[in-house]
């Protein structure tokens, strides 16, 4: 099934009329893929960004068999992952800093990429080996590319670039965002497209209306915190330690409906943006009072935990119902971090469904960073794009709507 076939096969058309990118004719990577047309291959202009055509003819699958490695190294968290186009998630492994960086309140940048360095490769080792995978049976590696913590993403980068160069394998660098955006089709059943798509990360709430891959057209976006980031704030507010939204979520499971009050921050805006420093303001200013008032026990901040959930899940319930009707489509996908949050995945379900509509969550494993989604947007993207040069970078930041579609 891997499309790296040699010898004894059909060879490309010698009569070719384009360059190559991919290295010619000799060397093409379609040559012997059943349901591949290897001739006239280049729709022309390659060099200007223009596609190859060949691929998508005489065949009525939209994407080549693929079998791809990712690596996900952004943050927090080494992801490696095998993923297979035709059978799906092969092997997953993750490895969480949360424990290295918790006694210093948040990411410190250079421990995560050194940490990075020592659990890559065996990590790598390990999926494959789970994969029943050989490095030569992979079609491809993806990487994440950006936007992260600059070093650790270069530590990716390199794993990556460096195994396709040895194995002569293409690397494509995936955009963090768009593995999360993506990681509800790791699941059945899996949502088809056109879609909306609620991204609630630790740097994004954000909600899009997704027709295809690489196709994302932003409806709405927070003008200030995330909501990751909100959950994260309030969570050291009350005392909490890191990373904050599920030591929150498990603190509310405590709290008791209706003891505080706080805003639900533009929920009446008539428009699908977000905003959540002021809720967290809000916080900051009840601790104080309770703490002056020495009402402030472990009850209250469960108390408080309660009511924060519940405004974070209110405004995103709101938007993401706003975002359905005004698109018209039925479907809703969730992704990011915050996705995990157990009100917010019961809520919207319900309130959706009420309406007719459907909500695709990914498994809770894949809701925080991971490995799969980069290694599926990799073989989604690989299977549809020739094979870069070998030259790399790291995109820290990087706009999701800048990408291009497949
Ligand atoms: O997507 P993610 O793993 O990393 C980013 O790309 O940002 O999201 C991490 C965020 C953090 O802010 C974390 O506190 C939040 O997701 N999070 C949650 C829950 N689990 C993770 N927030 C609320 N409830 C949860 N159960
Ligand atoms: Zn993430």
């Amino acid at each position: 099934m891997p499309p790296a076939a040699s010898g004894g096969r059909r060879a490309p058309r010698a009569d070719c009329r384009f360059p190559c990118p991919g290295g010619g004719a000799a060397k093409c990577r379609w040559r012997g893929v059943k349901g591949a047309v290897t001739l006239g291959a280049w729709g022309g202009r390659v060099g200007n960004g223009r596609r190859c055509v060949y691929r998508y003819a005489a065949t009525s699958r939209p994407f080549l068999p693929m079998r791809v490695l990712g690596i996900e190294t952004s943050c927090d968290e080494t992801g490696l992952a095998v993923y297979d186009t035709d059978a799906g998630l092969l092997a997953h492994a993750l490895h969480s800093q949360v424990a290295m960086h918790e006694v210093y309140g948040g990411v410190v940048p250079e421990l995560a990429s050194r940490d990075h360095v020592r659990r890559v490769v065996p990590l790598a080792y390990r999926v494959l080996a789970e994969a029943g995978t050989a490095l030569a049976d992979l079609d491809g590696i993806a990487y994440t590319q950006g936007p992260g913590l600059a070093g650790a993403l270069l530590v990716g980068a390199s794993i990556a670039q460096g195994l396709g160069l040895a194995l002569g394998k293409p690397v494509v660098g995936v955009h963090h965002l768009e593995g999360h955006l993506l990681s509800p089709l790791l699941a059945e059943p899996r949502p088809v497209f056109p879609f909306v798509a609620l991204l609630v990360s630790g740097g994004h709430s954000q909600l899009f209306e997704v027709a295809g891959v690489g196709r994302y057209r932003l409806l709405g976006d927070t003008h200030d915190d995330a909501a990751g980031e909100a959950f994260d704030k309030t969570a050291k507010l009350l005392g909490l330690g890191y990373p904050g939204g599920p030591a929150l979520a498990r603190l509310a499971e405590a709290g008791r409906e209706g003891v505080v009050r706080l805003p639900r921050p533009m929920l009446e805006s008539g428009d699908l943006d977000m905003s959540f420093s002021g809720l967290k303001t809000a916080v900051l200013t009840l601790v104080r009072r309770q703490h002056a008032a020495g009402t402030l026990d472990d009850a209250r901040r469960a108390d408080i935990a309660l009511e924060f959930q519940h405004a974070v899940v209110d405004v995103l319930v709101a938007k993401a119902l706003a975002a359905l009707g005004a698109t018209g489509h039925p479907r809703l996908v969730v992704a990011g971090g915050v996705g995990a949050n157990r009100e917010l995945r019961g809520r919207l379900s319900s309130a959706v469904e009420r309406r007719g509509g459907r909500v695709y969550f990914p498994g809770l494993e894949f809701c925080t960073d991971n490995g799969a989604m980069i290694a599926l947007v990799g073989a989604l993207r690989l299977s549809s794009a020739p094979p870069g040069n070998g030259a790399f970078s790291v995109r820290p930041r990087w706009e999701l709507a800048s990408l291009p579609a497949v």
